[in-house]
């Protein structure tokens, strides 16, 4: 039996090559692509010291393909929780590093953890997502994760805030889930949402596609309207997670926390008297409108480049979260159409 202090040795070695991720070349790939690895993502997540790793020496446990042979403690997904500006949340940030960031079975089933543990203590979830899908290797295990990924996002939805941040090329089961939360936030250039890539699109249906037409962060921010906000860099996407978990209540028994204002809630808006024209077939932008009403003139618009015709979005009256809907007179006349009907509906219900 090995003694005490081989097995520290052992236990220090484990998280240490769990730390590594898929090692120091691909760390710098990941880098020289302008992404942050996904230790790095958590750190700046939450708050300086705040995150708790769990199941940091999980292994996969396929034996097909000479996966056996390698094995990454940690299985290519760092979890846990943490807090953002003291309040507690739970996160899992995917590491591309390992096997693409491929969800296997226990890679699957450490996501799981989080989301029941979130669930359970009515806390938010954040995932950041950078991942290839269903790890080939590990075949139907690794597409039952999924399904029990997707099981809780549907038990979870409307009950704790699902925030999914895309931080690299994702496709099938990676996209699957996050489209099925509340909000995503894509990074521009970087991240990429298809089911699958461009190359078997090519074999199958002949058709040339981009990676930027068939799921960059304009495809789904202005056509079909899968993600909710796209940020220039990874640090921004993190940035606005922080932001709309700050707003938003814990779960669906909580209020939302109340942000100080010095905006008197009784102000008169004067500049009403103008910004609306007289003449009734004169557009104007209803933006003017909200952010003149709201605290501090601070909206926080979501869906911003998709359907125009109707604006979504986040703002505080008094300190109060509160959700905003307006027409929008500056397209299409603020008529309604399929995808503006959609876009504020979803986020009504949401509210
Ligand atoms: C195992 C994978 C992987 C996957 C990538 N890798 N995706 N390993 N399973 N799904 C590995 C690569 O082999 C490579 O390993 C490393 O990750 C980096 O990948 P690259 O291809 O070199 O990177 P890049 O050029 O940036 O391309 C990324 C990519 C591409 C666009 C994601 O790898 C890709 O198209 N992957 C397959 C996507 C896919 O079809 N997934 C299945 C979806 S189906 P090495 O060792 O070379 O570094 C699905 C079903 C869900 O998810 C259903 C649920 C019920």
């Amino acid at each position: 039996m090995a003694s005490t202090e081989e097995r520290l040795k052992d236990l220090r070695n484990r998280k240490a090559r769990s730390e590594a991720g898929g090692g120091q070349a691909r760390v710098d790939s990941q880098h020289n692509r302008g992404k942050m690895t996904a230790r790095e993502r958590m750190e700046l997540l939450l708050d300086d010291g705040s995150f708790q790793e769990m199941d940091a020496l999980v292994e996969h446990r396929c034996k097909d393909f000479g996966m056996e042979k390698n094995i990454i403690p940690g299985d290519g997904v760092v979890t846990g929780h943490g807090t953002i500006n003291g309040r507690e949340v739970f996160a899992f940030a995917q590491d591309f590093t390992v096997y693409g960031g491929s969800l296997g079975e226990m890679h699957g089933l450490k996501i799981c953890k989080v989301l029941d543990m979130a669930l359970k203590t009515g806390r938010p979830v954040i995932g950041m997502n950078d991942s290839g899908g269903a790890r080939i290797q590990e075949g139907v295990a690794s597409l039952g994760s999924y399904a029990e990924i997707f099981f809780r996002n549907v038990r979870s939805s409307g009950v704790i805030p699902q925030i999914s941040v895309i931080m690299g090329p994702c496709a099938g089961g990676a996209v699957y889930s996050p489209a099925i939360t509340d909000f995503v936030i894509m990074v521009d250039k970087t991240a990429h949402m298809f089911i699958t890539g461009p190359e078997v699109i090519k074999t199958v249906t002949n058709e040339e596609v981009s990676f930027e037409d068939l799921g960059g962060a304009m495809t789904h921010g202005s056509k079909s309207g899968v993600s909710h906000f796209t940020a220039v860099s990874d640090e921004e996407a993190i940035q606005l997670a922080r932001e709309l978990a700050d707003l938003l209540p814990q779960n669906n028994m909580e209020k939302p926390p109340i942000r100080k204002t010095s905006d008197p809630k009784d102000r008169i808006c004067e500049k009403l008297d103008t910004i609306i024209p007289t003449e009734s077939n004169k557009p104007y932008d209803v933006i003017d409108v909200i952010n003149e009403i709201v605290d501090d003139g601070a909206f926080l618009e979501v869906q911003a480049d998709w359907a125009k015709n109707i604006v979504i979005g986040f703002s505080h009256l008094g300190g109060n979260t509160i959700g905003v809907v307006a027409n929008q007179p500056k397209f299409l006349a603020g008529c309604l159409d399929i995808d503006a009907s959609d876009k504020a509906a979803r986020f009504v219900r949401f509210l």
